[in-house]
């Protein structure tokens, strides 16, 4: 496995050639290619990649509030998602199967990448807004099948916190009119969009329009979510302890509203599937931990 950690940035690249690539801001992921080089994530060619601003497109970290709170005075002050895609992350180690077992053949090959951030290395200004002590490990596993990245939250002041956590994941197709999701039936969710309104969802998810929702899957997490394209997997989810999945597509309006999203035609080029813990506060008592991950595979 080939690693290099320059440019603020990590990447690694599997023998079979798969690869990812993470920014230390935000510990945000922005590449993720197959083995033939396909990239797998979408990101906006307008995404500031310079900390200046929370990337537009791979999979930034929402923590510790999902969207905004305004009546959850813990979090009420705090920006849209948190500060956690907007901190500075530390690059804590790497690991990989290859090194561990020397017989691993290339196919079985992975990396998995650590990336750390805690009220010590917390900027001034996020720790006055949210004075929690805390720590939050960041692993990011790539494999031959896939893609895995889970968050452990650490409660280690002598306060209990309540925080949520998402996985923003935006994920690249061709064509957003030729995209089903599955694995969603039956499942009640809370609509976003045109006043927020808790419905349930009967068979496939389709996107013809914006789409801002918050689904609670029946099945519970470790049943996969499927983005499938002309009938086609694209890619599968599965979850673990991540009882939300967010399904957002911003649509034309939208799109042309955000100034980090060009081209302003590739909301039909992307859907946001999301894992997280969003709908309740996680309350982590002095020591408790919190562990929440989700795998894509394709
Ligand atoms: C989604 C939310 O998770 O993120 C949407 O459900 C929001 O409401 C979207 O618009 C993008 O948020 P941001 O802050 O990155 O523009």
């Amino acid at each position: 496995v080939n690693i290099s950690h320059a440019n603020s940035r990590v990447s690694a690249v599997l023998p079979t050639g798969e690869s990812v690539e993470v920014l230390l801001f935000g510990a945000t992921v922005i590449s993720w290619k197959d083995r033939a080089g396909n990239e797998k994530l979408w990101l906006s060619d307008a995404a500031k990649l310079d900390g200046s601003k929370a990337v537009r497109g791979g999979i930034p970290l929402v923590f510790p509030v999902f969207g905004t709170a305004p009546d959850h005075a813990a979090t009420s002050k705090l920006p849209q998602h948190g500060f956690a895609r907007n901190s500075k992350w530390e690059f804590l180690g790497k690991s990989s199967s290859e090194s561990a077992l020397s017989t691993t053949s290339p196919s079985d090959a992975s990396v998995k990448l650590d990336f750390g951030l805690s009220s010590a290395t917390l900027d001034e200004k996020s720790k006055t807004l949210w004075p929690y002590t805390f720590s939050a490990i960041y692993s990011v596993t790539l494999t031959t099948e896939g893609l895995s990245t889970g968050i452990v939250i650490t409660n280690d002041g002598k306060e209990p916190f309540e925080s949520q956590v998402l996985l923003h994941t935006y994920l690249r197709i061709n064509d957003i009119t030729k995209v089903e999701v599955t694995g969603l039936e039956d499942s009640e969710y809370i609509d976003k969009v045109g006043g927020v309104q808790t419905k349930l969802q009967s068979g496939a998810v389709t996107i013809t329009g914006e789409t801002d929702r918050v689904y609670t899957p029946a099945k519970g997490p470790a049943s996969p979510v499927v983005v499938s394209e002309g009938g086609e997997t694209a890619f599968s989810i599965v979850r673990d302890n991540l009882k939300e999945v967010v399904v957002w597509n911003p649509w034309t309006e939208k799109a042309a509203g955000m100034g980090d999203f060009e081209p302003k035609d590739g909301f039909k080029n992307m859907i946001c599937v999301e894992a997280g813990s969003v709908r309740a506060w996680t309350n982590l008592e002095p020591g408790d931990v919190f562990d929440g991950a989700q795998t894509i595979s394709y």
